[in-house]
């Protein structure tokens, strides 16, 4: 967790690829970004992608990763010597979602006696709980949580972990957590050792889930995958066989505007809605078999 990033990437970008574009930049393998965020000039209301590299990041590269995307040009400059990770999640302020109160270590601990609080410190894998598809979960999980007996549960796309730990602490379910990200998983083992629910959380790195722990700890209870639309369409059978019989499931990372051929895919699958929940220009779904 002690990666300096020495360089900043900022580019214009269409604020409905932000998601898609974010994800590109954390997939690589070298010279990975030490965060990636995106954000809104209040004066323009353009929208920038951000990213922030230990070694300058090659242009002709990210030309050729983002070809898909509409952008503007790369601004790429040095970075006077601060940590930019720690500095960036100091200006984070705690997030309130369902009865969760999402807070990072410097916040002030201001939290309601009736507050589930999640202690989120690292900043290098997604889910601060800032963002509407965290939110959407969050919310989601808190209100399966108050009418469902979920004694197993899957976190496919943990990033931070933030849902298994939220999960752990409003139900008795024992939670595997999945990454395809080794740094995530890393970030994602601390998290879950700062909130001590180590006991009840297994985590692991994998694609999709193309690997035999799955089928090992599951079916589940309830599956929780906040990934993108494309991902969640084409994973569709794989995660459907890990839903228990009477289970639900979690689906965010897709726009509104993508709801529509997300569900079709799970209503093949034998699945139905029973709850959605807009944030943003994004849906968290919540489903039934
Ligand atoms: C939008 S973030 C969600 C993080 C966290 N679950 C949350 O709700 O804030 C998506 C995460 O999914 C992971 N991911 C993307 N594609 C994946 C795949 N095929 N298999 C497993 N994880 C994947 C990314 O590395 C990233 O950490």
């Amino acid at each position: 967790m002690d990666i300096k990033p020495n360089w900043k990437l900022t580019f214009k970008i269409d604020q409905s690829d932000l998601m898609a574009i974010m994800e590109l930049l954390e997939a690589t393998f070298d010279n990975e970004p030490t965060s990636v965020s995106g954000f809104e000039d209040a004066d323009t209301g353009n929208w920038y992608g951000e990213a922030l590299y230990a070694a300058r990041p090659d242009e002709a590269d990210l030309e050729q990763r983002l070809a898909d995307f509409q952008h503007g040009p790369f601004t790429i400059e040095p970075l006077p010597n601060i940590d930019w990770v720690e500095k960036s999640l100091e200006n984070l302020q705690p997030v309130r979602a369902g009865r969760f109160y999402v807070y990072a270590a410097h916040n002030d601990m201001t939290a309601r006696p009736e507050d589930v609080p999640l202690l989120i410190g690292a900043g290098q894998a997604f889910g601060t709980g800032h963002h509407g598809t965290t939110s959407g979960c969050l919310m989601a999980i808190d209100d399966l949580a108050k009418t469902r007996d979920i004694k197993t549960a899957l976190d496919l796309g943990c990033g931070t972990a933030i849902l298994a730990v939220g999960l752990a602490k409003v139900s008795e379910a024992k939670i595997l957590a999945s990454d395809i990200d080794p740094i995530a998983v890393e970030v994602a083992d601390e998290v879950i050792k700062d909130n001590n629910v180590q006991s009840r959380i297994t985590t692991l790195v994998a694609d999709g889930m193309d690997d035999p722990a799955f089928a090992r700890f599951g079916p589940f209870d309830l599956v929780i995958a906040n990934i993108l639309a494309r991902p969640l369409i084409e994973l569709a059978a794989d995660i459907a066989t890990q839903v228990a019989a009477g289970g639900n499931l979690i689906l965010s990372g897709l726009l509104a505007t993508q709801v529509d051929e997300v569900l079709a895919a799970y209503e093949n699958q034998g699945f139905r809605e029973i709850r959605r929940i807009p944030l943003e220009e994004w849906m968290t779904l919540v489903l039934e078999r």
